[in-house]
């Protein structure tokens, strides 16, 4: 542990860079990057989220790493010390992290449910999902919130095992293992994937420049999305990269690794795509019923799982099934971890500022038990205790049914994910930017990263990053937040 503050600090510049695309990547990239894209346009959507990237999320990382080093705290202290006037948007971050935590574990829990259920299957037929369809199998898994409870619980109390171990010695040593288990993983399903028969529909539908869908959708619906999913996926816009960016060493490149996370975090949501869309090209070409591209949300839960169980079938099927969704709940807990570490960071600051020896064991078990009690009510959404006491077990679209039905708030999912990724990540990310380019003046960033001995490279571009293209950029997501809200 860091002496100089008791805080911790990464060992290494490599593990860090592990844990922070092990952050980035996760869902976002496996679930909810396939289904976006698929649901969005194919190529005219992968096109609007490759710019997104280069013009407001190199930036935004750039801002949050430099920012948390500069100050050495979590996302509320370091917008405490910076700015009094933006002292409270630290708060947004915090209770992002807490909201998205709470229903991540949730799909955590979900994946390794499944996970499990192929696992069993490959030693005894029907063991791991009862004979059922994948639709079918999805419907009683969901009204079942004993089962979403435990698994939930289960997820839970690894993420809370990780982090209490501490910065080098739990995130950084589980991320140094899981990041390349990971990626082996993956290039295994894709290889799969990409050579079954007719796999060439999905590759053609992500790759073949195509943009209709601006027609179609409209372009403000294209970016909107792309927008929502580049925050979720890089883990921007609530802290998480200011954490992380705190326990970093002042000798190491902060505009090198603003770059090189995006770009990894890319890198696997394509890879994710390429996994995903070939094998589903290539069912649907060769007709199994109920899978689409543009499946939605279900993509993950009942069109894969058909892929696998009926599409592949057998022991192969089986055994791709597990690996599969081992490899999404791997990269659920890479993510999950750090959305802990974000809300148990500010408790930690607390006591080192009082001069008190923090107990991280202590505090992560109270902040993950919290989060995991309120991650309950979500379970328990398939049995129509939502918000509005309206969801019903029509599944997938109302459970997962972010678009459509988010704003009418049928279920405690569609409300956390709304109010934390919907709301508060963009305006974090908009306030940290105006913060920077306005009021700290880009100087800070610069100061910063030139604190290691290294010249900052590109002022020019941060700069106008900071000051027009991340707050207009983002403008236009609030501005569509709010229409979808009253249109
Ligand atoms: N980036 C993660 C994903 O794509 O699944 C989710 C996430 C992790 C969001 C950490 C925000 C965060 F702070």
């Amino acid at each position: 542990m860091n002496k100089e503050n008791n805080r911790g600090q990464w060992a290494s510049n490599i593990g860090f860079l592990m844990a922070a695309v092990g952050s980035a990547v996760g869902l976002g990239n496996i679930w909810g990057f396939p289904y976006k894209m698929g649901a969005s346009g194919g190529f005219a959507f992968l096109i609007v989220y490759l710019v997104l990237v280069i013009f407001v999320g190199f930036a935004t990382m750039l801002g949050e790493l430099a920012l948390g080093r500069k100050t050495g705290l979590g996302v509320i202290g370091t917008y405490k010390v910076l700015s009094q006037k933006f002292a409270w948007v630290g708060w947004l971050g915090f209770l992002s992290g807490f909201f998205i935590l709470s229903f991540y574990s949730v799909l955590g829990g979900y994946t390794l449910r499944y996970a499990l259920g192929f696992l069993m299957e490959l030693f005894s037929e029907d063991a791991g999902f009862g004979g059922l369809g994948s639709g079918a199998f999805f419907g009683s898994f969901i009204i079942n919130g004993g089962q979403n409870i435990l698994f939930h619980g289960i997820f839970m109390a690894l993420t809370v095992l990780i982090v209490m171990g501490g910065i080098s010695s739990g995130i950084e040593k589980f991320t140094k293992v899981a990041m390349p288990a990971l990626l082996v993983m993956l290039v295994i399903v894709i290889i799969r994937s990409v050579t079954l028969e007719g796999a060439s529909t999905g590759l053609a539908f992500m790759f073949a420049p195509n943009f209709s869908a601006f027609q179609e959708l409209g372009f403000m619906k294209v970016l909107k999305t792309a927008a929502g999913q580049m925050f979720f996926s890089l883990s921007l816009g609530m802290g998480c990269m200011i954490t992380y960016g705190s326990y970093l060493s002042k000798n190491e490149d902060l505009e090198k690794n603003a770059m090189i996370i995006p770009i990894a975090d890319t890198i696997f949501a394509l890879m994710a795509g390429c996994a995903v869309m070939p094998a589903v090209g290539a069912f649907m070409y060769q007709g199994v019923e109920g899978i689409s591209f543009g499946a939605g949300p279900g993509l993950l839960f009942v069109t894969l799982h058909q892929v696998f169980s009926v599409g592949m079938g057998g022991f192969i099927g089986n055994l791709f099934g597990f690996m599969f969704y081992f490899l999404v709940f791997i990269a659920a807990v890479t993510s999950s971890i750090s959305l802990l570490e974000v809300c148990t960071a500010y408790f930690i600051d607390r006591k080192v500022q009082k001069g008190e020896e923090p107990n991280r064991k202590k505090l992560s078990t109270i902040v993950g038990f919290l989060i995991f009690i309120i991650g309950i009510p979500v379970c328990l959404d398939g049995l129509g205790s939502g918000v509005a006491g309206g969801a019903t077990i029509d599944i997938p679209a109302v459970v997962f049914g972010m678009d459509e039905v988010r704003m009418a708030f049928d279920c405690w999912l569609d409300f956390y994910d709304m109010i934390s990724e919907g709301v508060f990540m963009p305006l974090g990310a908009i306030l940290m930017s105006i913060m920077i380019g306005w009021v700290l003046k880009t100087g800070v960033i610069k100061e910063e990263i030139e604190s290691s001995g290294i010249k900052m490279r590109a002022y020019a571009f941060w700069d106008i990053c900071f000051k027009y293209l991340v707050p207009i950029g983002i403008l236009f997501v609030l501005i569509g937040q709010i229409d979808d809200f009253f249109g």
